[in-house]
């Protein structure tokens, strides 16, 4: 007699089921793109540029093609004869592939070598003599729009000057109305500063053109294989059932292989011109000076505020640096991605939005590093706007956020900026923050300590932010519709595979889509291979980035699963002999409504699917999903940080932290804490010491693991993480929201949050990140506010 299954013994919803993909990684078994080793395979290196911005007088690429072993150079010139020397962007721009009129930024890729070892090829990229004639740098929005600026994109009809865009959201009178009557206005003026996703493995492809078949296939470090493809198509203007993308293991993205870059293009025409492939691995200086780039964004915030406390409105004009160019990836609509995702935990009646985009001499900035299309900057600049708001009012951090925090009554709400938000307890998770830390307890310390001398402070940083774009009644990247999908095989066995459109790059999709399969089917999680990033075999999607794997991809799992579901129903009424509507479901197991015992598992259902289905049923057991959210899933968290800040020497340190997250249904406990983990060791990194910025000539200053310091288990603070709010996604069928950036994107305000409240009565406003050492100490000595925008001097 068959029974129904106990789901956590199979690895079901809520089990904390160790990583499969770690077997493989810590066996150093993992298959990057790298490790992938072709028959014939030639290696390619690229020559990028000094100068941030130059005319190109001449490339002579002569001692380069003498160098034995060289196989081919290729120049801007040589790809414009093939119109390849501009590409498309995903934001609706040009980027040039290799430069043909004047290089940009510094890092620039100006020619290939194609050699036969990687050691030939890097020689003669040195043989290689251009001929630049330097012109000024623009290295911030103010210089990009000054009189006389010289204009970085001379290449594009109609681009008189640096400005690519200016955007508004919002209420623009209601808002002058509700500053009109304000008791006060706290304002605040901040730069959230470039920073780097920087993956140990950097970006890389290995493209093998096949003269015999017509087919291209491309192993590469991407986090969207299926846009991939499309991309390519579109610029090699070769046919998309003719290229195959393969995303093997990632050994991180963080948002840094999303965009196309140049070097792929350069390896798919080497390859397809020398008919052998062609690999391409960037190098560790290459990744940090060139590709893409997060944040650099300027805030002008005002919030209008009534004596009690009460924010009646928020006024937000942004400066955003996109660097040479705009080719990060942003829902079509929204120029400036999900800014406008600001104050959407707060209860505001009115708020307006600005926003201006600009080019600059640096490499193409704004992708979206651990986080939604700038929802990072937006709860970075909110919660600093929130402690700044409630200092200037004299009134209690905790406070203030709650009297003005959406009430768990108040959903579905329509936040300021438009975007409509359906779930939370926003309150609760408060107060567990605030009880976790000893909030009374280390205030009255606090008070203690600073009659002594010594600064301590505290941080509070509250959000939700929207993950899993999209739907596709808003949402799309250059056309195409944000959705996702899964395919789901079950084999006569009972065994399965399912494959989905998104890519892990170390979050554990192996592992936690099985997961879901097992909850849906009861099927066990071991039973359940998981692939993913081969365009060949996996269904359409858009792939991995912005949280969006459990909101879409996630789902589509369990969409699919339900289709398998229903089929096994109608085969279990055939196997027990009873109508379809006889038949009950339990974990794993069909059976007879009017007699439990007789039933039949969902193993033997798959067994009939092949050997003994009903007539006229179709044979087999597989399906596909394609599942379009009705809206984003919005999470909410609060980290709440302690410091100390030694006024000597402006060093601080992380007394305590803790996170309390709320993500809906977790699918693994242990991934979700290891998420957590994760961003807010990265949020650790962000405010305290990763340090990456322009001289005056543009020059890239930090572009080393000297200066831009990845944090180790050494310096990294311990994080006490809290599970025990949970509020379901009204909307996704399993009831979980996205976590993966959840900490990378609320956590930086927190740490700041803390090194302000210490320095509270020294009329210090802002420090802006990262705080290193001397900055703070700058602040504490001079009373005065430290900008960290750029240029800085070469020797800082
Ligand atoms: O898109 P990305 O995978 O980066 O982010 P995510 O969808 O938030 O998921 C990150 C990891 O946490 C995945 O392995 C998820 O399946 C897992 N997760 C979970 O177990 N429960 C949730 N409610 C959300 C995510």
């Amino acid at each position: 007699m068959s029974q129904a299954v106990d789901e956590i013994k199979i690895g079901g919803l809520g089990a904390s089921r160790k990583r499969v993909e770690d077997s493989r990684f810590i066996r150093g078994k993992g298959n990057y793109t790298d490790d992938i080793v072709l028959p014939g395979m030639l290696h390619m290196e690229i020559l990028r540029s000094p100068l941030a911005h130059a005319r190109i007088r001449s490339i002579d690429a002569s001692k380069a093609w003498d160098i034995p072993g060289v196989q081919l150079v290729l120049t801007g010139d040589m790809m414009a004869t093939r119109n390849l020397a501009w590409m498309p962007t995903l934001s609706y721009d040009t980027q040039a592939v290799l430069a043909t009129d004047k290089v940009r930024f510094q890092g620039q890729e100006v020619a290939c070598v194609i050699a036969d070892d990687p050691y030939i090829a890097k020689d003669a990229c040195e043989a290689i003599v251009v001929d630049y004639e330097p012109l000024p740098a623009i290295v911030n929005p103010i210089q990009a729009v000054a009189d006389g600026a010289p204009v970085i994109r001379d290449d594009k009809e109609n681009q008189p000057d640096n400005v690519i865009y200016n955007w508004e959201v919002g209420d623009s009178a209601g808002t002058d109305r509700a500053f009109a009557d304000a008791d006060l206005v706290s304002k605040l003026q901040l730069h959230y500063p470039r920073s780097h996703p920087s993956p140990i493995e950097c970006c890389g492809s290995i493209a093998d053109f096949n003269r015999a078949t017509s087919k291209l296939t491309v192993y590469m470090t991407t986090q969207a294989p299926h846009i991939i493809r499309a991309a390519v198509a579109m610029v090699a203007e070769l046919p998309e059932h003719m290229i195959r993308i393969i995303s093997p293991d990632i050994g991180g993205g963080f948002g840094n292989k999303v965009p196309v870059y140049p070097g792929y293009v350069c390896s798919i025409l080497a390859s397809i011109l020398l008919e052998r492939p062609v690999k391409w691995i960037e190098d560790k200086s290459g990744n940090l000076i060139s590709t893409g780039f997060a944040r650099d964004i300027y805030l002008d915030g005002e919030v209008a505020l009534r004596r009690d406390g009460k924010i009646l409105g928020v006024r937000m004009h942004c400066d955003a640096d996109h660097g040479a160019f705009f080719s990060d990836a942003q829902p079509s609509k929204f120029k400036i991605g999900l800014l406008h995702s600001a104050f959407a935990a707060y209860d505001i009646p009115a708020a307006h939005l600005t926003a201006r985009g600009t080019y600059s001499n640096k490499a193409p900035g704004g992708v979206a590093y651990r986080c939604s299309f700038r929802v990072t900057e937006a709860m970075f600049f909110q919660e600093r706007m929130i402690q700044a708001a409630a200092d200037d009012l004299g009134m209690d951090q905790a406070d203030f956020r709650r009297m003005n925090f959406v009430r768990d009554d108040q959903f579905p709400h329509r936040t300021p900026f438009g975007f409509l938000t359906d779930s939370g307890q926003y309150a609760k998770c408060l107060d567990v923050g605030l009880k976790a830390i000893d909030y009374e307890a280390f205030r009255r310390e606090q008070a203690e300590a600073r009659a002594r001398g010594r600064l301590l402070g505290l941080g509070i940083s509250t959000m939700t932010e929207p993950l899993g774009a999209g739907n596709s009644r808003e949402y799309d990247i250059l056309g195409i519709k944000m959705f996702d999908s899964a395919d789901l095989k079950v084999h006569m066995t009972g065994k399965a595979i399912v494959r989905t459109g998104a890519k892990t790059q170390g979050q554990g999709h192996e592992t936690t889509w099985a997961q879901i399969v097992a909850h849906e089917l009861g099927i066990p999680a071991e039973d359940v291979v998981v692939e993913e990033g081969d365009t060949d075999t996996a269904p359409f999607g858009m792939g991995t980035y912005a949280s969006r794997s459990t909101p879409v991809a996630g789902a589509a799992v369990a969409m699919v699963s339900r289709k398998i579901r229903a089929k096994c129903r109608k085969l279990a009424a055939h196997l027990l002999e009873v109508s379809e509507e006889d038949v009950e479901w339990e974990l794993g197991r069909f059976y007879v409504r009017s007699a439990p015992d007789r039933g039949v598992t969902i193993q033997e259902c798959a067994v009939a699917a092949y050997s003994n289905m009903p007539d006229g049923m179709e044979p087999g057991l597989e399906n596909t999903a394609y599942y379009d959210p009705p809206n984003l899933t919005w999470p909410f968290a609060v980290y709440i940080v302690t410091v100390e800040v030694d006024p000597k020497s402006g060093v601080w340190d992380v007394l305590k932290m803790v996170a309390v997250d709320d993500c809906g249904v977790r699918i693994n406990p242990m991934i979700v804490e290891g998420q957590i983990m994760g961003g807010l060791t990265e949020a650790y990194a962000m405010s305290n010491m990763q340090f990456i910025t322009f001289d005056a000539d543009g020059n890239c200053v930090g572009a080393n693991y000297m200066d831009y310091l990845l944090p180790t288990a050494w310096e990294t603070p311990g994080f006490e993480l809290h599970s025990e709010v949970v509020t379901p996604c009204p909307h996704h069928p399993i009831g979980a929201k996205g976590i993966g950036e959840c900490a990378a994107v609320g956590g930086p305000a927190a740490f700041v949050n803390a090194v302000m409240d210490a320095l509270s009565g020294t009329g210090v406003r802002n420090i802006d990140m990262p705080l290193l050492p001397d900055r703070v100490w700058e602040a504490i000595t001079y009373r005065r506010d430290v900008s960290g925008a750029p240029p800085v001097r070469s020797d800082d």
